[in-house]
C-alpha cells in the first residue's frame, strides 16, 4: 500500500487507499485527524518523536477494523473514531518499545525513532502513548470497553516478554510459538474487533463472532509477517528483511524446517538460531526452500483467515461486512 495516512483529511491520499477503507473514509479521516490531534503534548521531544513515527505511515488496519466492525453492527455514533484512535496509540507504542527490544533501524520505509533519537527517548515516548490512550479511553466512559483495552495491554506485554525468553530457543514448539504471537500481536486485533462490537451494543453472540474475528486475523497477519521476514522485500515492506534470524527469533518458517530438514538441515538452523545468524541468512533460506517452510507458513495463516472469515457469516450483509472480508483476504496477499 502507498498510502501513508499521516496527516488529516486529504482527499488525495484517501483515493490511494484500498477498496476495503472506502465505506468507513469519513470515519477514517476523522480519527487520522485525532491521531495528530491527540499526540499533543507541552513537552517538545514527545510530539517531535511522536509525530516522526505517525508521520512514518503504517497501513492503519487496527483503527479500520475498528471502524467497520463497529458500523457493520449498526453503530451510528462517534465514538468508534476515539477508539480507533486509542487502538492505533496502543500499537505505535508497541512498535517504539519493539523496535528497541529487536535492535530494528528500520521502520515504516524509515530510521526507526531508536536509531533517530535513542532507545530511552523511544522507550519514554512509548510510555506517554500508552497512557494517552489509557486517559481517552476514560473519555469512552465505558467500564466494559476499558476493561478489554486494559486486559489487552497487558497481554501484549506478557506476549513481548515471553518472546523475549525466548530468543535464541530453537526448542520453541509451534504451540509456543502460536501463543506468543497470539499475545503479542493477534490481541490488539483481537481487542479492535471486539471492543468496538461492546460499543456497538452487540449481541453475546455477533460479539463473540466479531471478538474471534480479530483474533484470527490477527494471528494471520503476524504468520505472514514472520514469512515476509524471509520472504519479503525490504524497500517494499519499509522494514528490514532478514531481522528474525539477527534477533534469535524462533518462528514458524524455522520450526517447520527444524522439523522437516535433514539433520544436517535442522543442525544448520538450530546453529543459526542460537547464534543470532545474519551470515547464515542464505543457508538459511536454503533449508527453508528445500523444507516448504514457507508455504507450509502461507498456509496456516490462509487457515486463520479461513476461520476469520467464517466469523462473519451471520453477520447482516452491508458494505462494512464485505470490507472486513476483503481485509482479511489481503492480509494474506500482501506484501507489505
Ligand atoms: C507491525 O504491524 C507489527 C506487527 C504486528 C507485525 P503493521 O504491519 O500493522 O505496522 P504498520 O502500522 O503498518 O507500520
Ligand atoms: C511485532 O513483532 C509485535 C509487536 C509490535 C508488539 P515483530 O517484532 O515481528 O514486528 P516487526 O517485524 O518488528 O514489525
Ligand atoms: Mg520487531
Ligand atoms: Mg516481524
Amino acid at each position: 500500500m502507498t498510502a501513508t495516512v499521516a496527516s488529516a483529511p486529504e482527499t488525495a491520499e484517501t483515493q490511494r487507499l484500498p477498496g476495503f477503507f472506502t465505506p468507513v473514509t469519513a470515519d477514517f479521516e476523522a480519527a487520522n485527524g485525532l491521531i495528530l490531534e491527540q499526540m499533543h503534548s507541552r513537552v517538545p521531544l514527545v510530539e517531535k518523536i511522536g509525530h516522526y513515527i505517525i508521520a512514518g505511515g503504517g497501513k492503519r488496519l487496527r483503527p479500520l477494523v475498528v471502524l467497520l466492525t463497529a458500523r457493520a453492527l449498526g453503530y451510528d455514533g462517534e465514538r468508534h473514531r476515539d477508539l480507533a484512535t486509542i487502538i492505533e496509540f496502543l500499537h505505535t507504542a508497541t512498535l517504539l518499545h519493539d523496535d528497541v527490544v529487536d535492535a530494528s533501524d528500520l521502520r515504516r520505509g524509515r530510521s526507526t525513532a531508536n536509531a533517530v533519537f535513542g532507545n530511552a527517548p523511544s522507550v519514554l515516548v512509548g510510555d506517554f502513548l500508552y497512557s494517552r490512550a489509557f486517559e481517552r479511553m476514560v473519555d469512552i466512559g465505558s467500564m466494559r470497553v476499558m476493561e478489554l483495552l486494559s486486559h489487552a495491554t497487558n497481554v501484549i506485554a506478557e506476549g513481548e516478554v515471553m518472546q523475549l525468553a525466548n530468543v535464541r530457543n530453537p526448542e520453541l514448539t509451534e504451540p509456543d510459538y502460536m501463543e506468543v504471537i497470539r499475545c503479542k500481536t493477534a490481541m490488539l486485533f483481537e481487542v479492535s474487533s471486539h471492543s468496538a462490537a461492546v460499543l456497538a451494543g452487540a449481541s453475546q453472540e455477533d460479539e463473540e463472532n466479531l471478538r474471534r474475528y480479530g483474533l484470527h486475523l490477527g494471528l494471520a497477519f503476524q504468520l505472514i509477517d514472520d514469512l515476509l521476514d524471509y520472504d519479503g522485500d525490504s524497500g517494499t515492506l519499509g522494514k528490514n528483511v532478514g531481522d528474525d534470524l539477527d534477533e534469535g527469533k524462533t518462528t514458524l518458517p524455522l520450526i517447520h524446517a527444524m522439523r522437516h530438514g535433514t539433520d544436517e538441515q535442522s543442525a544448520l538452523v538450530r546453529g543459526a538460531i542460537r547464534r543470532n545468524g545474519r551470515d547464515q541468512l542464505s543457508a538459511v533460506l536454503t533449508v527453508l526452500r528445500d523444507t516448504d517452510a514457507l508455504t507450509y507458513t502461507r498456509q496456516a495463516a490462509e487457515k486463520q483467515i479461513d476461520i476469520a472469515l467464517d466469523c462473519l457469516k451471520n453477520l447482516p450483509e452491508s458494505t462494512y461486512r464485505t470490507a472486513l472480508e476483503d481485509l482479511a483476504r489481503f492480509s494474506i496477499r500482501r506484501a507489505h
